[in-house]
């Protein structure tokens, strides 16, 4: 077995729903040994709610604010892109005494994780890892097409004429990959198809450099990673001339990300 590092990569923002959503990422990530998570606040400073929940890990982690720059998509680009460069010039603090190997992942705050992505397949990624994931791209699954263990194609909905049509959650890339480039997701990636195919483009990866994970079998192969999007209530909201007043924002005390 591997003992890569492993190094998630988390983009965050103030959201109703994101303490809730980070508690469940916490909690999964918390089962795994040897990860390093990087949680990039889009926000001006750090959360002390979200910080408590790092702590609680017993994780290594690095929480920093990098809030996003003008010109850059508000979808956790400019995060991603800090941590990046966080991890080219903190490497040997982030591996620590016992690793000289590591895995990058990119694991958003909302999606859903199971223990084995992580343990199975992210920590024995030798160059590009690339699996299935759920409910993305508007259909049921995105998956890698694989012939004779390589990867020709992809089957996804959307543009599958990508070099890499994979959604953010579905690969990860050795930490060597990294560090012999200075890629990140750049302003360059808006005019082209995707950030995900972009980055791993501009890494100099290709296709065959794939390694599928999670392909084997005709049928009922497993989904690890769920590309979920937990939804917001609908509260009512305090019209002019409104015949009922909008609740009160009464949150007894208790801190909720309104
Ligand atoms: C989808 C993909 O799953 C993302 O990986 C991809 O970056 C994004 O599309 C894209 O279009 O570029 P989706 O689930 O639709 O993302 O969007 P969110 O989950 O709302 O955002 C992706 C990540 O960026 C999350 O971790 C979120 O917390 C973060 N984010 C989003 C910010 O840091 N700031 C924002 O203003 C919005
Ligand atoms: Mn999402």
């Amino acid at each position: 077995m591997s003992d890569q590092m492993i190094i998630v990569v988390t983009p965050t923002y103030k959201r109703l729903t994101r303490i809730a959503d980070m508690i469940r990422m916490a909690n999964t990530l918390s089962h795994v040994k040897n990860l390093h998570w990087i949680v990039i606040e889009d926000g001006n400073k750090k959360i002390p709610a979200v910080e408590n929940i790092l702590k609680r890990t017993n994780l290594p982690y690095t929480y920093l604010p990098f809030k996003t720059i003008e010109g850059y998509p508000k979808r956790g680009w400019y995060q991603r892109t800090m941590a990046l460069k966080f991890i080219r010039s903190n490497t040997s603090q982030i591996l620590g005494k016992e690793h000289k190997e590591g895995v990058v992942y990119f694991g958003d705050d909302d999606n859903s994780y199971d223990i084995r992505l992580f343990t199975e397949y992210i920590r024995n990624v030798k160059t590009l890892g690339i699996w299935a994931v759920g409910l993305v791209g508007g259909g049921y699954v995105e998956a890698p097409k694989v012939v004779n263990g390589t990867v020709p194609e992809f089957n996804v909905g959307y543009l599958p004429s990508r070099t890499f049509a994979v959604d953010m959650a579905g690969f990860a890339v050795n930490l060597r990959v990294v560090m012999n480039s200075t890629a990140v997701f750049g302003l360059h990636c808006k005019e082209r198809y995707a950030p995900e195919t972009c980055l791993l483009e501009d890494m100099g990866l290709e296709r065959k450099d794939i390694e599928p994970f999670g392909w084997e079998g005709e049928k009922d192969r497993e989904i690890l990673v769920w590309h979920t999007k937990t939804s917001t209530p609908n509260f009512p909201k305090a019209e002019k001339n409104a015949t009922k007043p909008a609740p009160p924002p009464e949150t007894y005390g208790y801190f909720v990300e309104v």
